[in-house]
């Protein structure tokens, strides 16, 4: 059975913490837990099947005061790897009531880059179970990936976590 690469940045916060959470829940046996940060593209031809997770500092602010986090530098070696047959599961952490016009937009930006790579994108999540007003990671009705708000509703990552899982075996095929 094949390892599942999970991509993750930045390290010891939110996303971490998830991150760690969703290797538990798969069996750490069958995933490899990879930092963005200083993570070169042949990491990636390592997998046929990835998660990558991000939190959104703000989308006005991509391209000013955050342009070096370890997102922005590892989202420009995308291109290098080899995409064929892949696939790419996203989540994204966010704060539904501090920011409800740009909630997990980071979701959208990740899955904006792999769109233009052709990358098979898979664990979509319905919008049902959330509250924001605006999100840049929502698409025809659905989140791109999994949003998980550890800053107001910590509470129900376990569950969301699980589920998500649950429909990854599926889609992923695994
Ligand atoms: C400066 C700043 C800007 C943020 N902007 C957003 C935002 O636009 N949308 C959102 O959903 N969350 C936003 N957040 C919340 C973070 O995404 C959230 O706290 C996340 O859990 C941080 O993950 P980390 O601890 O791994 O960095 C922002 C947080 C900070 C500190």
């Amino acid at each position: 059975m094949s390892q599942i690469g999970i991509f993750y940045g930045p390290e010891m916060g939110s996303v971490e913490k998830v991150a760690r959470l969703i290797a538990d829940k798969i069996g750490n046996d069958r995933v490899e837990l990879i930092p963005v940060k200083n993570c070169d593209a042949a990491a990636l031809d390592r997998f046929d099947k990835m998660i990558f997770g991000a939190s959104t500092i703000g989308m006005t602010n991509w391209n000013s005061d955050y342009k070096d986090s370890d997102w922005d530098v590892f989202a420009t070696k995308l291109k290098d790897a080899n995409w064929n047959g892949k696939k790419v599961a996203i989540f994204g952490l966010g704060d539904h009531v501090q920011y409800p016009e740009h909630f997990v937009d980071a979701i959208g930006w990740i899955y904006e880059r792999l769109e233009k790579l052709e990358v098979e994108v898979v664990g979509f999540c319905s919008t049902d179970e959330y509250e924001y007003v605006e999100s840049e990671g929502v698409k025809d009705g659905q989140f791109l990936g999994l949003p998980v708000d550890e800053d107001s509703e910590p509470e129900k990552t376990d569950l969301r976590v699980q589920n998500w899982i649950n429909r990854l075996i599926n889609e992923f095929g695994f």
